[in-house]
């Protein structure tokens, strides 16, 4: 097997024929890869104990904490990949963006991004900014051996989505109101947000990512030609930027049923399913080439082990002739998940899958 080549020289091979990888590109696999969305979080025990008086954006920035808690869901659950651990707006604070997460909130945004003049605020992402993310990505690939690290980011839209609100939003009326108000100030502010994005990708695979996770969470919010006119362009151009280093590229959305198809024109190699549309009927809509990525409710794992199993089971049926599935759930883990409840899950996959 030889080795990724990409811009830099050739990647590390270890952990180039790991389940999860081969799903990616298609592959056939011993059993169904699996891995959680919001793995490494509020739902473990030991994350709760670690994280205890650090804010979430300073232990973004400490290399240790990053490390440790990336490896937390992967020694608890036996999950086929790691994600790093981060958040979509880091890459914003390190460009000064005055923001802060806050707790049971999340990102908030101190002065909103609105005109022309606040654009000249989103300047570029250079690896220098981001010392932490090159650091603990080379603790993680020494530590997890066999096991994929996927690096990740959040899209222009979801990315523009707090910027341009200030906050989370239930109905992005200003992100809206930009977007159709003014068509040109909304197409720089995402290919701004695309080389960003682009940029923060690029120093995650560089610094040793085997794969990466375009969040656009909230995308759902838009209709397919809003969709294709105002969004993919910038969402395509952030896969294009790391597209020569071969490494399989993940693109996420919720509520995303009737945005499938775009989703997939922009160019990723497997597409997210949230657990409105089955595998099988997002495979028809999606097209085929890629691998797809999904999708049982989050909300199942408080329905006890019987139900987890039974609605497990229909996610793998639905999903048995796709060309490549990687087992998921349709959204991150939610704070209060029993944790046992995710590492029996895993178990189930993996001995069903393999029969
Ligand atoms: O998946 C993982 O395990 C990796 C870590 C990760 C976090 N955020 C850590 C985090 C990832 C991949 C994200 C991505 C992210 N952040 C998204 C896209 C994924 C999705 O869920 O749709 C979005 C929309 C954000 C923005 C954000 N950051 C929100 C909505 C919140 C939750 C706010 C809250 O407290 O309810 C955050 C904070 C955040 N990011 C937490 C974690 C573990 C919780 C903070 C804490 O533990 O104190």
């Amino acid at each position: 097997m030889s080795a990724i080549a990409g811009p830099s020289g050739p990647q590390p091979t270890a952990t180039y024929d790991s389940a999860f990888l081969r799903a990616c590109r298609r592959e056939s696999v011993p059993h169904t890869p699996v891995w959680f969305m919001r793995q490494a979080g509020r739902s473990l025990p030991e994350y709760r104990k670690v994280r205890e008086g650090i804010p979430m954006l300073e232990s973004c920035m400490r290399p240790d904490l990053v490390a440790e808690i990336t490896l937390q869901p992967v020694r608890r659950h036996n999950v086929d990949a790691a994600i790093y651990f981060s958040d979509i707006v880091v890459p914003l604070k390190a460009i000064g963006i005055d923001l802060d997460i806050k707790p049971g909130v999340g990102p908030v945004v101190e002065n909103p991004i609105r005109t022309r003049a606040d654009l000249a605020r989103l300047r570029d992402l250079t690896p220098e900014d981001i010392p932490y993310v090159t650091e603990a990505i080379g603790l993680l690939t020494a530590e997890l051996g066999e096991t994929p690290l996927i690096g990740f980011a959040g899209a222009p839209f979801t990315l523009a989505s707090y910027l341009v609100e200030g906050g989370p939003s239930r109905n992005h009326e200003h992100t809206k109101a930009l977007m159709y108000g003014d068509p040109q100030l909304w197409a720089d502010l995402l290919d701004r947000l695309a080389e960003i994005t682009g940029a923060f990708l690029k120093v995650q695979i560089e610094a040793g990512a085997s794969a990466v996770q375009l969040f656009d969470s909230w995308v759902g919010a838009l209709a397919p030609a809003d969709y294709r006119r105002s969004v993919l362009p910038a969402s395509a151009k952030v896969f294009e930027a790391v597209a020569p280093y071969g490494v399989p590229r993940i693109h996420f959305g919720v509520g995303t049923g009737e945005l499938l198809g775009l989703m997939g024109e922009a160019g990723a190699d497997v597409v997210g399913v949230d657990w409105r549309v089955p595998m099988n009927e997002a495979a028809r809509r999606v097209g085929p080439g890629k691998a797809l990525q999904g999708n049982l409710d989050p909300a199942v794992l408080f329905a006890g082990q019987e139900a987890v199993e039974a609605k497990a089971c229909e996610v793998l049926s639905a999903a048995a002739d796709l060309e490549g599935h990687i087992f998921n759930l349709g959204h991150g883990v939610l704070p209060s998940t029993d944790p046992d409840a995710l590492t029996r899950l895993v178990e189930y996959v993996h001995t069903q899958s393999a029969l």
